[in-house]
């Protein structure tokens, strides 16, 4: 088999699953409060689909998107480009290059800031002029005044009570209008396995919802930790039990997020309730 064969490879590669809600109005009123001009922020869990929800966004508006991951590293230069030298007539030249921030404001696009409380309380107030009626940034790098396209927007994504998260300024948060976000569940889950995985089996989808509830319960009441509630562990689970018994799946794809061993054999108690290995 030649691996480097498109048809081969395509087969690995799946559009991702259309963006479902158990909450009623959360797509609707987002885009609403975008179309009329607000930034948004998005408060829930790891893996609750924040990141997919604000793609969907920007597909229905018909917008680009730039993301920025925020780490305890992120600087000045991640959001604002960086200068570099270059070669013009056979002189050296400085340049400057874009950064995300920038990119976004100049083009119209929507800015997508992930794990906005990870990064240093510091660093943020650059945005604040982007992100309120000025519209607009003094760039350090080329002591330009940089001014937002019209279309310009930023969604933001925290994951509140994290380890290494603080809590964001109240100039930051401000800015934003705040939609919470929480792991879908119910009938709309049964429906997001249906479409999103490979599983088709009614009883065996119904399975799954309930466990993932199970799931939800636990990590709220701190026996697990949110990773193992993740919608997108679940949904790995699901793939990986339509070709083998699901409690193999589950220790792949959910229990072993768990770092803790007790925390893994809770999961696996709470999915034999369910499952059983044949
Ligand atoms: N409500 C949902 N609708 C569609 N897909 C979802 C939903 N929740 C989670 N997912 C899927 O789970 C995975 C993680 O979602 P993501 O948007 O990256 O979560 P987050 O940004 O909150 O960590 C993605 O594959 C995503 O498609
Ligand atoms: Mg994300």
């Amino acid at each position: 088999m030649n691996v480097d064969d498109g048809q081969e490879t395509a087969v690995l590669r799946r559009t991702p699953p259309r963006f479902i809600t158990d909450r009623p109005h959360l797509l609707e009123d987002a885009e609403a409060a975008l179309r009329l001009g607000k930034h948004l922020l998005f408060r829930g869990p790891t893996g609750s689909g924040k990141t997919r929800l604000a793609e969907t966004l920007a597909e229905r508006l018909g917008l680009e998107m730039e993301s920025v991951n925020c780490s305890v590293d992120l600087d000045l230069e991640a959001l604002l480009g960086y200068r570099t030298l270059g070669l013009s007539e056979g002189r050296t030249v400085v340049e400057y290059v874009e950064g995300p921030v920038v990119r976004a404001m100049r083009r119209g696009r929507m800015l997508y800031v992930d794990e906005l409380n990870v990064a240093r309380p510091e660093v943020l107030p650059i945005l604040h002029g982007a992100l309120d009626h000025r519209r607009q940034l003094t760039n350090p790098l080329t002591a330009e005044v940089v001014t937002a396209h019209p279309n310009f927007c930023v969604i933001a994504a925290i994951n509140e009570g994290y380890a290494g998260t603080s809590p964001l300024n109240e100039a930051l948060l401000n800015r934003f209008v705040v939609f919470d976000v929480s792991y879908v569940q119910g009938d709309a889950l049964a429906q997001l396995i249906r479409e999103a995985t490979a599983l088709s089996d009614s009883s065996q989808i119904e399975r799954f919802v309930r466990f993932s509830a199970d799931l939800v319960r636990a990590s709220q009441v701190g026996e697990l930790p949110a990773e193992v509630a993740s919608i997108r562990a679940l949904l790995d689970a699901c793939d990986l039990s339509s070709h083998m018994p699901s409690l193999r799946a589950i220790r792949y794809a959910v229990a072993n997020k768990a770092s803790d061993p007790r925390e893994q054999d809770l999961v696996m108690e709470l999915a034999s309730g369910y499952f059983s290995n044949l």
